[in-house]
């Protein structure tokens, strides 16, 4: 038999994923794979039955139904106050999983560099691998996560095409300055780059943290291809709706790449999601006031057992350092499967988001219920190096 592609033969499969399949086996705490135990808004999954009822349950317009693709427009529309055209500036994507991979595809030719921050979100590294495009990775230096201008500039200067910027940020749970954003504007207008930004964790960010789009500063409206999500903003990472936004002149290449995707994202599952995105600004506040009780009950417990960690600005990840509790020679990879097996609590090696040699961290979200969130603190009470 003749070997199977040589692009796709560099790829490990998901260490998240994976981490989920050991969890389910050990019937472990899933921390590991970042989705929610509770349930979406009433009103979402109320309209989905009766969608299920009612249709539609054919092929949607390649792009997304209208009525959705203008629910979106309205809603990020009155969150980041620029004005979006739903007809030639939105494209519907099974998830911001292929909103990026349709974003990359877009973009780059094989060779192109772009640059990765790092730590960076694991798909990221398939996803330059998938589109040809070579990752020039820029450190955000723990424990506030900043850059350093100089390192980003020359970056740049390599003559990248795009940047990919994830704000609110996994796994550091960074949220991006207004100023940080400003100074990768310049740099972007200046070397002539993209920026292809991944805003799955908008509404989750904890005070006195904002957050800015990128899209609005000065200059970066049509050099960004935003990527976004409804997973995590309605607790729905099983129904794969995403959405591209950007210029028309981009919209036009991101159509095609998608269409031949995947054709389009699930007609019925877009028409209940309006539901949620015509949802008062009400929900989103109490979303973030929801999100930092658990962030408060989770790292109140670590704290509690003196274990150290980061504090999330956005997001719902916490990366704790593991040196304590790691055994001669030990990987975090290992640690992590131990500790699914010792303790019951499943995590993400924190080596599979940093481009840099780190074996200190492992990553724990912390979208759960209370009663889970306490019976995870109470296991990890057992963790022994
Ligand atoms: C930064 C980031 N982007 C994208 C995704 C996936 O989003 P979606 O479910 O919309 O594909 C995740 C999921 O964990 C994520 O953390």
């Amino acid at each position: 038999m003749k070997p199977l592609s040589n692009r796709t033969g560099t790829f490990s499969d998901s260490v998240i994923r994976r981490m989920t399949r050991i969890s389910d086996e050990c019937g472990a705490i899933n921390l590991s794979q970042g989705f929610p135990d509770f349930d979406p808004p009433q009103v979402l999954t109320e309209r989905l039955a009766q969608v299920a009822k009612e249709g539609p349950h054919q092929y949607a317009v390649t792009w997304g139904a209208q009525n959705f693709r203008e629910a979106v427009a309205r809603k990020q529309e009155h969150f980041s106050g620029m004005p979006i055209n739903p007809n030639e500036e939105i494209v519907v994507t099974c998830g911001s999983t292929e909103a990026m991979m349709a974003a990359m595809m877009s973009v780059v030719n094989p060779g192109d560099k772009v640059i990765v921050f790092s730590p960076f979100y694991e798909n990221y590294g398939a996803d330059a691998i998938l589109s040809g495009a070579e990752p020039i990775y820029v450190p955000l230096v723990p424990p506030e996560f900043q850059f350093d201008p100089e390192v980003l500039e020359e970056a740049f200067r390599q003559g990248a095409k795009a940047l990919i910027l994830c704000n609110p940020s996994n796994p550091s749970g960074k949220v991006f300055t207004r100023e940080e954003l400003q100074l990768i504007a310049e740099l972007a207008i200046r070397y002539d780059a993209y920026v292809i930004t991944d805003e799955v964790y908008e509404h989750i960010i904890y005070e006195p943290n904002r957050h800015t789009y990128l899209a609005t500063l000065p200059g970066m409206r049509e050099r960004t291809i935003m990527c976004n999500s409804l997973s995590k903003t309605y607790s729905i990472t099983g129904w794969r709706l995403g959405y591209v936004i950007a210029s028309p002149e981009i919209i036009d290449r991101v159509r095609k790449v998608h269409d031949f995707l995947t054709v389009g994202a699930a007609a019925p599952l877009m028409e209940a999601a309006v539901a949620g995105l015509e949802l008062p600004d009400s929900y989103y506040k109490e979303l973030a006031e929801h999100y930092a009780h658990m962030k408060e009950v989770f790292t109140g417990g670590l704290r509690h057992m003196g274990m150290e960690f980061t504090n999330p600005q956005g997001a719902y990840f916490v990366l704790v350092n593991i040196e304590p509790y790691l055994r001669a020679g030990e990987s975090d990879y290992d640690f992590c499967v131990r500790m699914v097996q010792e303790v019951g609590v499943a995590a993400v090696p924190g080596s599979s988001f940093f481009r840099e040699d780190v074996n200190c961290y492992m990553r724990l979200h912390f979208a759960k219920c209370d009663a889970v969130l306490y019976e995870a603190l109470n296991r990890l009470e057992g963790l022994k190096g």
